[in-house]
């Protein structure tokens, strides 16, 4: 059975904005799901929906087998939701934090003192339990509110945007926290990001999204190989040669899309074989320097440049 099932889902807010434009997409139970696309794609709306706190405009929703419309009321008691801004109540402590919620899901005392218990061994929270909340870093909050958020053992947990703003180190806490969780606990994870190395190293499935609209659907390996063979890497001496050229090399019939990287252009291209021998002699023939020229393995923000342009500028023949 299907943790989420999402059908051509559109949500109009008063204002007119169409945040969500017939998106459909699938989450298999047990698996850790990105939704991923840059600010103000939708994704937030499409969260604030699957979790009950908006009502979509048409379309249909199924969690765990169930209409999400019909049966908004049952769908809380299985899902839990991390949102963007922090939860916990600073003015109580951990433990109190932790306690205050297994109430609010009427957890029985018993069991919610041994889960509580468990879940700060688990999530290595032990050294902060001496500590008022407010004295947390931004990472430890994060990580306090999600411990919280597993009281109530959820079928599935909403995270929207779980690591933005933090450093290097939290992040990687984190990503161990929600592998922890899909494995140990067996517990879909429905997650959005900005962030494509978030969603690449972490997820088993992506949905990249833009205007509201599924642009590509798939595992991050398969994603890559939608492109793969279509693009090409040249390296330039130096980072204001590569932006130069890049100005120069859009102009030209023979790329779909390109996209700079410190010193080297990436482009997509139709065919990558003949594509090479082109750009090389345009290149020679326009006494352009360069290092080195080649066909490369797309990384998933290839991916996802490739596919945002080609969406952008669908109906002008620009799809990869
Ligand atoms: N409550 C709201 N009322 C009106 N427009 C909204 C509301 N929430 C979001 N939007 C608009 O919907 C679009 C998608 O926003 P959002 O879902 O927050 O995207 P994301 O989370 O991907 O950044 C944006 O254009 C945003 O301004
Ligand atoms: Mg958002």
């Amino acid at each position: 059975m299907l943790a989420i099932e999402v059908d051509k889902i559109v949500k109009q807010y008063k204002n007119g904005v169409k945040a969500l434009d017939g998106l459909s997409l699938q989450v298999k139970k047990g698996e850790i799901f990105s939704l991923l696309g840059p600010n103000g794609a939708g994704k937030s709306s499409l969260i604030n929906i699957l979790t009950t706190f908006y009502k979509p405009t048409s379309g249909k929703i199924n969690i765990l087998g169930k209409d999400l419309c019909k049966e908004p009321a049952w769908v809380r008691t299985q899902i839990a939701c991390v949102a963007q801004r922090v939860s916990i109540d600073e003015h109580l402590s951990l433990m109190e934090n932790m306690t205050f919620q297994s109430r609010m899901y009427r957890v029985d005392k018993y069991t919610a003192k041994k889960r509580i218990k468990e879940l700060i061994d688990s999530f290595q929270l032990l050294s902060y339990l001496r500590y008022p909340t407010s004295s947390y870093s931004g990472g430890v909050k994060r990580r306090l509110d999600i411990a919280m958020n597993m009281v109530s053992l959820p079928k599935i947990l909403f995270l929207d945007e779980p690591t933005v703003g933090m450093d290097a180190v939290s992040r990687n806490r984190m990503w161990e926290m929600l592998l922890k969780i899909r494995d140990e606990y067996n517990t879909t994870i429905f997650l959005t990001t900005h962030y494509l190395e978030e969603a690449d190293q972490l997820s088993d499935n992506i949905c990249i999204m833009n205007n509201g609209k599924e642009i590509a659907q798939g595992t991050s390996s398969s994603l890559r190989n939608i492109i793969r063979q279509n693009m090409i890497r040249v390296v330039l001496p130096n980072a204001i040669k590569a932006k130069k050229y890049k100005k120069m090399i859009d102009n030209t019939d023979f790329i779909k899309w390109s996209n700079i990287k410190e010193n080297s252009i990436v482009v997509g291209v139709a065919n990558s074989r003949k594509s090479l021998t082109l750009i090389n002699k345009w290149m020679i023939d326009n006494n352009m320097e360069f290092i080195s020229i080649g066909i490369v393995e797309p990384t998933l923000e290839d991916v996802f440049v490739s596919l945002v342009n080609s969406d952008r500028n669908r109906g002008e023949g620009l799809v990869c």
